[in-house]
């Protein structure tokens, strides 16, 4: 299986390039700010639980997230892989999505960070919010989704540095030239391991 983590700050392009990934790997896609706002939008106890802590830019606590990742690698194991998107966002989540890809002797094959600076992503997300209305896109909240990225995600990144599948891609530039880089990566570590 090729299971790619996406990782990124809020708005770094992870969704948009999940999707040509997608397309041309054929993977699962499992993201979880996507399955929250489903959840928001169909008023689950979930959802209405979530809402809070979306709008408010924290991060929703850990094993309600696992939960929805093991959940999901048991309905699409023995497929071709995974694209994680938005996950995992702490280290423990990291921890705890080694832990349940081992339970099918696989692993993390690569974790790809976007890297995108602060005025891009603002500005991204403004648009965005001024576009579809989503509730987590205004100045404030913003703000507080990219201090909490800075707190509690960045760390992750360390964690798959010291087991070797951590790459940086530049994720400035037209979403095409972001994906080209992209699939170099993918390729290359391909060719390597
Ligand atoms: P989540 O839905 O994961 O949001 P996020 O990480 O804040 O990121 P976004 O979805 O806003 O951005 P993206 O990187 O996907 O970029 P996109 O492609 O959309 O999480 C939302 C909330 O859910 C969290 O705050 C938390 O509360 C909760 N949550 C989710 N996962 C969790 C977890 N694991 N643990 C705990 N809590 C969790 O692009 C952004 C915009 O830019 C779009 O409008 C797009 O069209 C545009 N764009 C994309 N690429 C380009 C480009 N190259 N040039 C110009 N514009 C571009
Ligand atoms: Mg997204």
């Amino acid at each position: 299986m090729l299971n790619i983590v996406l990782f990124g700050p809020p708005g770094s392009g992870k969704g948009t390039q999940a999707e040509k990934l997608i397309d041309k790997y054929k993977l699962t896609h499992v993201a979880t700010g996507d399955i929250l706002r489903d959840e928001v939008d169909r008023q689950t106890d979930l959802g209405k639980q979530a809402k809070v802590i979306m709008d408010a830019g924290e991060l929703v606590p850990d094993n309600i997230v696992i939960d929805m990742i093991r959940k999901k690698l048991e309905e699409h194991k023995g497929g071709p892989g995974f694209i994680f998107d938005g996950f995992p966002r702490t280290v423990d989540q990291a921890r705890e999505l080694r832990k349940a890809l081992s339970k099918y002797d696989e692993n993390v094959s690569i974790v790809i960070s976007l890297e995108v600076p602060k005025e891009v992503l603002m500005e991204r997300m403004l648009k965005r919010g001024k576009e579809t209305g989503r509730s987590d896109d205004n100045e404030e909240t913003i703000n507080n989704r990219i201090d909490v990225y800075e707190r509690q995600t960045v760390p992750v990144t360390y964690y798959y540095d010291k087991k070797h599948v951590h790459v940086s891609v530049d994720g400035v530039g037209t979403i095409e030239e972001i994906f080209k880089r992209i699939v170099k990566k993918i390729e290359e570590f391909e060719t390597y391991h």
